[in-house]
């Protein structure tokens, strides 16, 4: 691949999915691009290049997808999930006593395994049956959201992350694949959604899990997303990253629950809707108060 192609291909992915790839990373790129070429005919990456550069937003989108990377397995570094269990769902139980009803983001969602954890971990909270729970799975990559929504999962990945009881309770066989039940993918929502783009119109949301993503934005970013989220997340809600994730640094927006790792809340001074509020509007709604 030349230096220019790379140059291209490393703008192309920034403004596209927010990938932030570093000037060393060309062997990342022909290692997924090169058979995505070869899969449409093409000798090389050259051509591939070209054909974008031709306006295939096919091509394109195609591009994008295969340099996403969609590691995921069920119940990913377990903490997220005993916080889930521990201090979120029982906080959210007593304060949404009168509504009785949640609704959770579980953006960058891949092929399903983390919102499907969190929907088994809904369905095993007895204080919230007969809740109404809306669990919204969001993702870059259309492929991966029809895998999840297909909740069709092989022996590999069932064993990863899985507990057995809920292997057996939660999935039924179907030759070599393990599918979720019905019930547990009713519970998930899905839609394709960048995270670089506008996404206000989801309205506000109880519970944020958006982990393993931000890792690949740079700081700037980082930063406009978590801005657009604080004013997504309800006041008393609270945002999970990932492990090697942190609003710390980066935005005043969220603030870390000193005791529980990966685990934000938005901050009271820059409150939830006033969080990343533009100034002439903040002017707006205090001479309304
Ligand atoms: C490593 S996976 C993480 C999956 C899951 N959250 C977890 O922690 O196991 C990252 C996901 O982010 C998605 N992604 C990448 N860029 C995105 C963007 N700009 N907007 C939305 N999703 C994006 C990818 O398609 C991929 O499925």
């Amino acid at each position: 691949m030349t230096p220019l192609d790379y140059g291209y291909l490393r703008k192309l992915l920034k403004d596209r999915s927010g990938l932030d790839l570093s000037s060393d990373k060309q062997y990342l790129v022909e290692s997924r691009l090169i058979p995505l070429a070869r899969k449409a005919g093409m000798p090389g990456i050259a051509e591939l290049v070209a054909k974008i550069k031709s306006g295939s937003d096919a091509m394109t989108s195609e591009v994008v997808e295969a340099m996403t990377t969609n590691e995921t397995f069920f119940f990913r570094d377990k903490i997220p999930f005993d916080h889930l269990r521990e201090a979120v769902l029982p906080a959210l139980v007593q304060a949404r006593a009168n509504r009785r009803a949640l609704r959770i983001w579980c953006a960058a969602s891949s092929t399903g395994q983390e919102p499907y954890s969190i929907a088994m971990c809904i369905k095993e909270f007895p204080a919230l049956a007969g809740w109404r729970v809306e669990i919204l799975a969001t993702d870059l990559s259309q492929e991966v959201l029809e895998k999840s929504k297909a909740g069709l999962y092989s022996q590999f990945e069932v064993q990863r992350g899985l507990p057995i009881q809920m292997l057996v309770k939660y999935f039924t066989q179907t030759g070599e694949l393990w599918q979720l039940n019905a019930d547990i993918r009713a519970m998930v929502q899905h839609r394709q959604l960048n995270l670089l783009q506008d996404f206000s119109h989801l309205g506000t949301f109880d519970v944020i899990f958006c982990r393993n993503v931000l890792i690949y934005f740079d700081q700037e970013t980082k930063a406009g997303i978590f801005d657009r989220m604080a004013r997504m997340l309800e006041a008393d809600g609270d945002l999970a990253l990932g492990a090697a994730e942190s609003v710390v640094g980066i935005s005043d927006a969220f603030r870390p629950y000193p005791e529980r790792r990966g685990l934000y809340r938005s901050n009271p001074e820059r409150t939830a809707r006033g969080a990343a509020m533009p100034q002439a509007l903040k002017m707006v709604a205090a001479a309304a108060r």
